[in-house]
């Protein structure tokens, strides 16, 4: 378990700003078009991944923000070039699901996605593949993205004062290259920094960063209109950014730590690179 001052154990990259769906739910739905760039460049890419093996990250790497990260056709190239970085990271792919063709599943595994995460926002059902949770987009906890997304709840009275860790746990980085409070800043308004002017760690422990993570564990959720309108309650305690994630689950039915996952999926990597690719 992480805690206050001590450095991110997830880092979430907007490698493109674009999603093919428009989920009533996604603040990309009712705000299509806004003024950044359609996919991250890469001497952001680069610098940030340079920063990430600096300091040997290993916890959750991930490749959105409320993009669909399989736009970017190069995705396996990322992939490959964070695996070479960071190779103790743990590459989880949040998917919509709907551009995963089997073949594309097993290039992206080979080239050092872990993991993946589905959304069937439709609800329908999804093929099954080994390194692979579906969810439904029913069973999604919403939140309403600090109270951007129309026809999402505003938050119960009590939310106003509970405990915030996710700026203590996650690090979030846009398109553009800043890093943002928190990935409920769908408007990309609560800026930290950007990893071209200063490094993640420099922007990580910063007075400013320093202090809204300090207000809001202690639930002074009103430091932020952001935090003060925002209803999500996943991160009211310390470490639940590493246990609500929906992933790890074994075949026998019980789940299974980072560690292990990411033991199991590398094994499974090194049988799969001694094959040909499939399909092609
Ligand atoms: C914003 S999506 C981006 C990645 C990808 N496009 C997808 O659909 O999974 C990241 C995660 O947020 C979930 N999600 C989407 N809208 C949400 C909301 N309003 N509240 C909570 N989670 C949400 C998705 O199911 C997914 O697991
Ligand atoms: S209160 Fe909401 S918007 Fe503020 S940091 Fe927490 S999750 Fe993010």
């Amino acid at each position: 378990m992480i805690g206050i001052g001590d450095l991110f154990d997830v880092v979430e990259i907007e490698v493109g700003s674009r999603c093919n769906r428009r989920c009533s739910y996604c603040p990309v739905a009712t705000d299509p078009h806004p003024p950044v760039p359609v996919r991250m460049s890469d001497e952001i890419y680069d610098t940030l991944l340079d920063q990430l093996e600096a300091i040997q990250f290993s916890g959750r790497l991930s490749y959105h923000f409320y993009n669909e990260p399989l736009l970017r056709l190069d995705l396996e190239l990322l992939a490959a070039r964070a695996a070479e970085s960071v190779p103790g990271a743990l590459q989880i792919l949040y998917t919509n699901g709907d551009r995963l063709t089997d073949e594309r599943y097993q290039a992206l595994r080979r080239a050092g996605i872990d993991y993946f995460v589905v959304t069937q926002h439709d609800n329908d059902s999804y093929v099954d593949r080994p390194f692979q949770t579906v969810q439904t987009g029913e069973a999604l906890v919403l939140t309403n993205r600090g109270g951007v997304v129309d026809g999402l709840p505003e938050p119960a009275t009590h939310v106003g004062t509970l405990p915030c860790y996710a700026p203590s746990e996650m690090l979030i980085v846009t398109v553009t290259g800043d890093v943002v409070l928190c990935y409920e800043d769908a408007r990309r308004e609560t800026v930290m920094g950007n990893i071209l002017l200063e490094t993640i760690d420099v922007i990580w422990r910063s007075e400013r960063f320093s202090a809204l993570r300090r207000a809001l564990a202690l639930g002074r959720r009103q430091v932020l209109p952001m935090c003060q309108s925002c209803s999500n309650t996943a991160h009211v305690e310390p470490g639940r950014s590493v246990v609500d994630e929906p992933l790890a689950f074994d075949r026998r039915g019980g789940h299974i730590g980072r560690d292990e996952l990411k033991e199991r999926a590398s094994l499974a990597r090194v049988e799969l690179l001694r094959k040909p690719p499939q399909g092609r």
